[in-house]
């Protein structure tokens, strides 16, 4: 399969800060390489659909994990010239009294005795590094600016500002399990202006990665490679006893700000979903800084979910919250454009449920409440805490977006509909709808938990009618054209409003993005742009040739995606023409961008008016 050429490919070169970069303060010979336990819960299929789709994570087990190190992967930032109050990226030993050392190696030890007994169990392909990390999707060492990159062909007059693209990067090899989305937060940023482009790409300097990186070694848990069964639980524990002995500080949030991107208030926001946002500001030269973990001017006290939305029209910005452990399990909240959050909205939900995405229509928020669950008590009969609930049943929240709580929340059943991520949404009030676009995945919780059926996601139009309380759900694309769609958007100057095309992610072989499809979503036409022979991409960003105008054709714009050819082992920023999908210009990057999530591009008379700091 192309995975395990790309594995062998001598030009990938993993950028693994070793533990010894620094010594660790009273350092042990316990062997810290974990091998974690995993019960994977059986259970019944929602869709027993025929299985076609090839699956990469499916393949056997060939793939080379990367061993080259890298042992200088933080590489000192060329843009010292700036005055704003960004983090301290310095790495500064932890200095620890007697106490705190002795009870760093009483917990060394205990963590060393765990992973001896642990690592004789071999790791699901969910958690597995050597799969989840492997060939492209290894990671890369920071890199400062490079201008003038090359260009074939013409980078469109209209295109001035600079994409941004947020991965999962770790900084240090996983000791144990781990899950492509485990890794710390990386942006990479190309910056265009007037035709040539510069080229940038930085970790995000959470809090555990500044932790991490001064102990020299990971430490904090990973949320789906690691916490799962007896060794997740003693995992946490382990992690929660250091916090005690004030060897970590969990307090000050445990995220990797790896998955999502947006620009709000004058200011970028890195985001995953445990954690707050981080603000991180593009230098004049093109770099990348982080300014600080980012609340709000102290208004948000809880962690926000990747995906917020702006409505393009009164541009707040919608968010969510979702809490594992305690009541309210989910929290809906905005900010005005200039900032100002609104209360919280305590949304009721039965347990506790992952929710990645949500939608907004023009009056309304519409909120999954699907049957991927939390259940950490599943912990202690070994297993994983997320699950497919059957149980449960699957539904939708339809709230409005003023609303000051969730009494007139209208909650409409929807059977078998769990999409990852939701597409758009909009009202339709003829037929007294909410239309809902998203991909319908099957089996749900295959991203979180092995399983012998190959995954597939469906691109579905959802009505949710507000005055029968009923639901439909149709396949958009013809069963002979189906392919498997995740990533990608609609045009976001549209968002929340009715739109014709949906530009999006072909999503195989999985988790591989072979190409981009434009679909029809009203009469599923689909047209597909394919990257070429072992030639793989990510998201697909479309730019609106005027990005902050609801005027002209709605795909008249561009299609922005990284891609990279397995077989040279280089990587390229394309930019096609959305109108007839032909390539308009490819900017050749200087390293290699590992496949990653999603993006956001901001125009140079925004850019222009950056907030300098985090006030
Ligand atoms: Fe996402």
């Amino acid at each position: 399969m192309a995975a395990s050429t790309t594995a062998l490919n001598p030009n990938y070169s993993g950028s693994w800060a070793k533990t010894q970069i620094i010594k660790h303060p009273f350092s042990t010979s316990v062997d810290l390489s974990f091998s974690s336990k995993f019960i994977s819960l059986k259970k019944k299929k929602p869709n027993s659909k025929t299985n076609l789709i090839h699956c990469a994570l499916h393949s056997p087990s060939v793939l080379h994990f990367p061993k080259q190190t890298f042992p200088n992967a933080l590489i000192p930032r060329e843009d010292t010239t700036t005055t704003t109050t960004t983090v301290d990226t310095k790495i500064h030993p932890p200095h620890w009294n007697l106490l705190q050392k002795a009870a760093a190696v009483a917990l060394d030890m205990a963590e060393g005795a765990l992973v001896s007994r642990e690592r004789q169990h071999p790791l699901p392909k969910t958690a597995d590094p050597k799969i989840q990390i492997a060939g492209n999707f290894s990671p890369v060492p920071e890199q400062p600016v490079r201008h003038k990159l090359p260009v074939t062909g013409t980078i469109p007059e209209c295109i001035n500002g600079v994409y941004l693209r947020n991965g999962a990067n770790p900084l240090f090899e996983p000791v144990a399990g781990h899950h492509l989305f485990d890794g710390d937060g990386m942006i990479h940023a190309v910056s265009i202006d007037d035709g040539s482009a510069s080229y940038a790409c930085r970790l995000t300097e959470t809090q555990r990665l500044v932790q991490e990186r001064a102990l020299g070694r990971p430490i904090f848990p990973k949320a789906i490679g690691e916490l799962h069964g007896h060794s997740g639980i003693a995992r946490l524990l382990l992690f929660y006893a250091r916090g005690l002995c004030g060897l970590v500080d969990h307090k000050k949030g445990i995220g990797a700000a790896n998955a999502g991107l947006v620009y709000f208030n004058d200011r970028l926001l890195a985001m995953s979903e445990d954690d707050l946002p981080y603000q991180v500001r593009i230098t004049q030269s093109g770099d990348l800084e982080t300014v600080c973990r980012y609340n709000f001017d102290d208004q948000l006290k809880s962690t926000m979910i990747a995906h917020p939305k702006v409505d393009p029209v009164s541009k707040e910005l919608f968010a969510l919250s979702y809490d594992v452990v305690q009541k309210p399990y989910l929290k809906f909240f905005k900010f005005s454009s200039d900032g100002e959050k609104s209360p919280d909205v305590e949304i009721p939900l039965p347990v506790p449920t992952m929710m990645h995405d949500f939608a907004i229509t023009e009056n309304f928020v519409v909120i999954p409440d699907q049957q991927v669950v939390f259940k950490l008590q599943e912990m202690i009969r070994g297993g994983s805490p997320v699950i497919y609930d059957d149980n449960k049943k699957s539904r939708f929240g339809i709230l409005r977006k003023n609303a000051t709580d969730a009494n007139d929340m209208i909650w409409i059943e929807s059977p078998d509909t769990f999409c990852f991520h939701l597409w758009n949404a909009w009202e339709e009030p003829e037929s007294d709808e909410v239309v809902v676009i998203g991909s319908c995945m099957t089996p749900p919780d295959s991203i979180f938990n092995e399983s012998d059926e190959c995954l597939e996601s469906v691109l579905s139009e959802i009505r949710l009618n507000l005055k029968t309380g009923l639901s439909t759900c149709r396949q958009i694309i013809s069963e002979s054209e189906q392919v498997n769609l995740e990533a990608g958007m609609v045009n976001r100057n549209l968002l929340g409003r009715k739109t014709r095309f949906a530009y999006l992610a072909i999503a195989e072989p999985w988790p591989k993005v072979s190409g981009f499809a434009k679909v029809d979503l009203s009469t599923g036409e689909i047209k597909k742009y394919f990257y070429g022979d072992q030639r793989y991409g990510g998201e697909p960003f479309f730019l609106p040739r005027d990005p902050n105008s609801e005027e002209g054709n709605e795909d008249d714009g561009y299609i922005l995606a990284f891609v990279h050819d397995e077989k040279t082992g280089k990587s390229e920023l394309q930019i096609a023409n959305a109108v007839n999908l032909q390539l308009e210009a490819s900017v050749k990057l200087p390293s290699r961008v590992p496949y990653g999530f999603h993006g956001t591009f901001i125009d140079a008379k925004d850019l222009a008016n950056q907030a300098q700091n985090s006030g």
